[in-house]
């Protein structure tokens, strides 16, 4: 998959990638590289058109090109313009509190960090409302008798999925607007951190240590467990979502400096979680399978978002210290060794000198028999931009190395 010399030059001159980096592994910068295909594919805003998962898309590539820019100042003016252009598009669809509950899953919340960034003062701009609007729509959004959320329409339905997008914006939003009363701060949070651990409650699997799709609070649907109504597999990218959620929370609680009786019960989680994503790395590749915990079972295969999502939490959990030091040797090698993976098995280096990206799962959903051969019988999808925009974070961390 080497680009041949004149294709170097091409990508040098479009890309910003220095003509002889794609002969040099080690020196090219695959997230910037990534993120100009990603704009060059227009991917990440939203057009009312792009299906179920539109708003996470924007939402996702916002929160990537937002780490960048915060890397590479240089470069910095290009990324900020396309998060802005994102989250204006978000605004055009999420600016209504009610229709946001009923409409979007909860991953429509990944687009309020950069709603909140654009309007850090309350305000009359469209991202000032649309963060307002999000807001609102998790006081509306529907909960199940334990006070879980819903994830989406599905009937006391929840999905570890949805944690990425509310875990980061619930937080931010509390502790930076300012509020009424110490109380209904203190409320918030509180709720933050229970979304977290009634998940953690029903979907854990305590002999594997790793967590289930999700799960049915009235324990009717064909798949729930009759007593915590867990689904029964666990899905590579859900739990990626929710490995990524706990770490980024954590991120905004300390930047934050939020009391840390809310950062403890995040912490203990995440740490107790990595050790089983290790255990289960295939150590033949060095992926994630997207079935995680059933390895060469037939018709499993290691999949491009999973991989992405859990080499950046490994590497960023090292980095940020969120975890035991004597984990950190192995995290730092598995979390490399898997982004090179990536590199080496799913990135395209296409005839135009941009980078595409395959081997990510369309959605898979609950509202399924949730069997083994429904998840890996759903499309491979070439550029999803769920794949691509991880590839890109656990890029930059692995650039973040030296
Ligand atoms: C907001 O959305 C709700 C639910 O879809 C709808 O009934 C209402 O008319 C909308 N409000 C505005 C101002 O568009
Ligand atoms: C906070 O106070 C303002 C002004 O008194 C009021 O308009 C608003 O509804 C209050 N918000 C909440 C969440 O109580
Ligand atoms: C936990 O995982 C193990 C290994 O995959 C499996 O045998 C067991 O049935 C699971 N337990 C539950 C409660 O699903
Ligand atoms: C993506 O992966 C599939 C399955 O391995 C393969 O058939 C297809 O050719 C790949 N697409 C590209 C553009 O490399
Ligand atoms: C759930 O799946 C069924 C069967 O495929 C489908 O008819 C229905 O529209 C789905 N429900 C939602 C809300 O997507």
């Amino acid at each position: 998959m080497r680009a041949p010399t004149y294709m170097a030059t091409l990508a040098a001159a479009l890309f910003g990638v220095p003509a002889t980096a794609t002969e040099d592994a080690c020196k090219t910068r695959y997230s910037k590289w990534m993120a100009s295909s990603i704009i060059s594919r227009e991917q990440g805003i939203m057009t009312g058109e792009g299906g179920a998962s539109e708003a996470l898309q924007a939402g996702f590539v916002q929160k990537a090109f937002t780490a960048l820019s915060t890397y590479y100042p240089k470069s910095a003016a290009t990324y900020e313009q396309y998060v802005r252009k994102s989250a204006l598009s978000a605004t055009q669809f999420l600016s209504n509190a009610s229709n946001d509950a009923l409409s979007y899953p909860m991953d429509r919340l990944s687009n309020g960090n950069a709603a909140l960034a654009l309007s850090p003062t309350k305000g009359t701009s469209p991202y000032r409302i649309t963060a307002e609007a999000l807001r609102q729509s998790i006081t509306l959004n529907r909960r199940n008798a334990e006070n879980g959320l819903w994830y989406f329409v599905y009937p006391y339905w929840s999905y570890l999925d949805g944690m990425y997008s509310l875990g980061p914006f619930y937080t931010l939003y509390t502790l930076t607007t300012p509020s009424n009363s110490s109380s209904a701060t203190a409320a918030a949070l509180a709720d933050m951190v229970y979304q977290f651990e009634i998940l953690w409650d029903h979907t854990r699997n305590v002999s594997t240590g790793l967590l289930t799709h999700g799960y049915d609070a009235l324990r009717d649907a064909v798949w729930a467990d009759p007593k915590t109504g867990a689904s029964p597999y666990v899905w590579g990218r859900s739990l990626g979502w929710y490995t990524m959620a706990l770490l980024d929370t954590i991120e905004i609680l300390d930047k934050e400096e939020a009391p840390s009786k809310y950062k403890t019960p995040l912490l203990e989680k995440f740490q107790a979680l990595i050790p089983a994503v290790i255990k289960n790395v295939d150590p033949n590749t060095g992926g994630w399978w997207q079935i995680v915990d059933q390895g060469e079972r037939e018709g499993n295969y290691i999949e491009s978002s999973a991989t992405a999502m859990f080499s950046y939490s490994l590497l960023k959990g090292v980095r940020l210290g969120y975890l035991p030091s004597k984990l950190a040797p192995t995290a730092t090698k598995l979390g490399t060794q898997a982004q090179k993976l990536l590199t080496d098995t799913f990135v395209v280096k296409e005839a135009d000198g941009t980078l595409g990206y395959n081997g990510t799962v369309a959605v898979c959903s609950l509202n399924s028999t949730a069997t083994f051969e429904y998840y890996v019988g759903q499309p491979i999808l070439y550029n999803s931009v769920l794949g691509s925009a991880a590839y890109l974070l656990a890029s930059l961390e692995v650039e973040r190395l030296g």
